[in-house]
């Protein structure tokens, strides 16, 4: 594991484009596995800012999100898909059809995550995936729970999840019930992995990811396992 230490918030989201943008000039066409969430909303405007000055380019690239909510339209604010377009996918000159993520809004779910599992093998899987971290150790929305689905799939959201997620609607009882999310097979077959985690209040639940046992509890604990992981990071533990 390798260990990247930021002076705060504003650095590590610099750090961030940076780490991905020595990836993409590596390798043009790379197959990148993306995250949403406040920790990595730095990372993207920098990576917009080095896409706009010509530094970098996303034609040739591939990307798939981690997740996105059930019942929520991709024009819907809180969207994932919103986000990413806000973000990201409207900046850079990543090409339309090239930015996938989870489709929330439709009937059948189970062929959605079919449909999302053959997209992301039909490229070869997720060579480098960016990881935000959930307060109670959620990577995606693989929550704690007793076992771990190792492909794409409809998860009960966590009353904690609930609770920290109200931050972005009218109130708790506008949040989606449940999510799809990438399981954690396509992310820990993934070739690299940078894990980004701000803020004091995420001390606890970095320490018991990266020093804690190896468990379902703490689902991002599995990271222990990747022989190639970066984590970047604003505390010092
Ligand atoms: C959401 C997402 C996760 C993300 C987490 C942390 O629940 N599903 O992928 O890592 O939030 O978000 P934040 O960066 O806002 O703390």
């Amino acid at each position: 594991m390798e260990y990247l230490y930021a002076q705060d918030n504003l650095s590590l989201g610099q750090m961030a484009a940076r780490w991905v943008a020595r990836e993409i000039l590596a390798c043009p066409n790379l197959v990148l596995g993306l995250p949403t969430g406040s920790t990595p909303i730095g990372m993207y405007q920098h990576l917009t800012r080095l896409a706009q000055e010509g530094l970098i380019s996303f034609a040739q690239a591939r990307t798939f999100n981690l997740d996105e909510y059930v019942g929520l339209t991709a024009d819907h604010p809180q969207s994932y898909a919103f986000f990413m377009r806000e973000h990201f996918w409207s900046k850079v000159d990543l090409p339309k059809g090239n930015g996938d993520i989870p489709r929330g809004d439709v009937s059948d779910l189970a062929a959605e995550c079919r449909r999302y599992d053959d997209a992301i093998q039909s490229v070869g899987g997720i060579e480098v995936q960016i990881l935000g971290l959930g307060p109670n150790g959620h990577i995606g929305f693989n929550e704690p729970s007793h076992n771990m689905e190792i492909h794409t799939h409809v998860v009960d959201l966590t009353a904690e999840t609930i609770q920290a997620n109200t931050r972005f609607f009218p109130g708790s009882e506008a949040v989606p019930r449940q999510a799809i999310t990438m399981g954690v097979g396509s992310i820990m077959r993934a070739q690299r992995i940078l894990l980004l985690v701000s803020g004091e209040s995420k001390r606890d639940i970095l320490t018991k990811t990266l020093y804690g046992p190896v468990s379902t509890a703490v689902p991002a604990s599995i990271l222990q396992l990747h022989t190639d992981l970066t984590v970047l990071t604003d505390i010092k533990i």
